[in-house]
């Protein structure tokens, strides 16, 4: 019998001569070189050794020219969609993309026409927002509430919103980042339910799909009938695998008008394909092997949110949004003085770079987001170290 391989999370890994967007772009963003980074959503944890081994093994050969699809990516994706999601996915609704942001740029491109509106549900992750307005569309925002700690989505305003004749794509963030609501498969079924009736095709970015703990469950749009018709899927091994500089990315898109839309416009700018290493990466983490390195991460993750949430909450008068997916914990910093002073507290006297709330929309501001995707022996201090400034702080102060 095979030995079952345990993974290490535990250990630091130094990232130092890797480029790490995380560390190299302190001092541009935060003015410190040193401060402690826990904001790029990318993991400081190992992507799992045997994937690491296959990518090896592709370079040692030494040709890295011209790559075709291989059958081997799609049986890969198809399989992951089957085990992890219970989703049947036929082959033929697949399409290789360099990133899940370019997916939603080039469904703004391919659904909408410049002056057109995209319906999209804040704070969310910013590229949202950008992508839309670079494409020159407009956005419409139907801002979140919060009830018990929770995001829930404003129906009665929604519903208003995508009957606006020039409202033509909403683009979801599910499971929401940032913050970590896995919707339920109610909740998604009326937003579906509201897109069909008001001819507005819908967006989902899963890309955080397969980090979601128990007893939360991701509910994946393909699941949804009625949304066969409208949707298209976005996944990648970004996030799970810690890969996003890999750029292996894909859609599923069931509605056959819909897809060759939407390939057209890959064409048309030539962004169809995921480079040789990212299809390597592909066609192996998305494998029974990946499966178990997935089910460990989730353990040490989801210990790694309720350490974190449990020591923030000992800070009075902050709001802390715990997750039911996603390593990111989303926390309300609006009651210690305007965000820019926080930010600066954080910095200068946490020594933690956090993701600033106003990147997700104006809904976020005052908010920041914490990545917790790094080993406890780092994580932990770090945190420590804000409750110890913000706790010690009066709220209003
Ligand atoms: C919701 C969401 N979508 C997309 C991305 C980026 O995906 P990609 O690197 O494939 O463009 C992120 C990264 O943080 C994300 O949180």
């Amino acid at each position: 019998m095979e030995e079952k391989i345990i993974y290490d999370f535990d250990t630091v890994v130094s990232r130092q001569g890797t480029h790490a967007e995380k560390y190299e772009a302190r001092q541009r963003f935060f003015g410190k070189a040193d401060v402690e980074p826990f904001w790029v959503a990318d993991m400081d944890l190992p992507t799992p050794g045997f994937l690491v081994e296959a990518l090896k093994a592709r370079c040692e050969h030494p040709m890295y020219g011209y790559t075709e699809q291989y059958d081997g990516i799609f049986d890969s994706i198809r399989w992951w969609m089957k085990n992890e999601h219970n989703a049947e996915v036929d082959g033929r609704w697949l399409s290789l993309s360099p990133s899940v942001v370019t997916s939603i740029s080039l469904a703004i491109q391919a659904f909408t026409e410049p002056g057109d509106s995209v319906a999209l549900l804040s704070p969310v992750y910013g590229p949202f927002f950008s992508c839309t307005k670079q494409n020159h569309r407009k956005v419409v925002d139907c801002p979140l509430h919060i009830e018990h700690g929770k995001f829930e989505i404003d129906f009665l305003t929604l519903e208003q919103q995508l009957a606006r004749p020039e409202v033509k794509l909403m683009l979801m963030c599910n499971p929401q980042n940032p913050g970590g609501r896995a919707w339920s498969f109610q909740c998604l079924e009326l937003v579906v339910k509201m897109c069909a009736e008001h001819g507005v095709i819908l967006f989902s970015d899963e890309i955080h799909s397969d980090v979601v703990y128990s007893p939360h469950n991701h509910q994946t749009v393909l699941n949804i009938p009625e949304a066969d018709a409208i949707s298209v899927v976005a996944h990648s091994i970004g996030k799970t695998f810690n890969a996003s500089g890999l750029q292996a990315s894909f859609t599923m898109i069931k509605n056959a008008e819909l897809r060759s839309m939407f390939r057209s416009m890959q064409e048309r700018v030539h962004a169809a394909d995921v480079n040789l290493l990212g299809k390597v990466a592909l066609r192996e983490a998305f494998s029974p092997a990946g499966a178990e390195y997935k089910r460990q991460l989730l353990v040490y993750l989801q210990e790694n949110i309720r350490l974190v949430c449990e020591r923030l909450r000992q800070i009075d008068g902050l709001q802390v949004m715990e997750p039911e997916a996603t390593f990111l914990v989303w926390s309300d910093f609006r009651t210690f003085g305007p965000w820019q002073d926080v930010f600066k507290k954080l910095i200068h006297e946490a020594n933690v770079a956090l993701s600033g709330g106003n990147f997700f929309g104006p809904a976020g501001e005052g908010w920041f987001r914490i990545n917790c995707a790094h080993p406890r022996s780092v994580l932990l201090p770090a945190v420590d170290r804000i409750v110890a400034e913000f706790g010690a702080t009066e709220p209003g102060g």
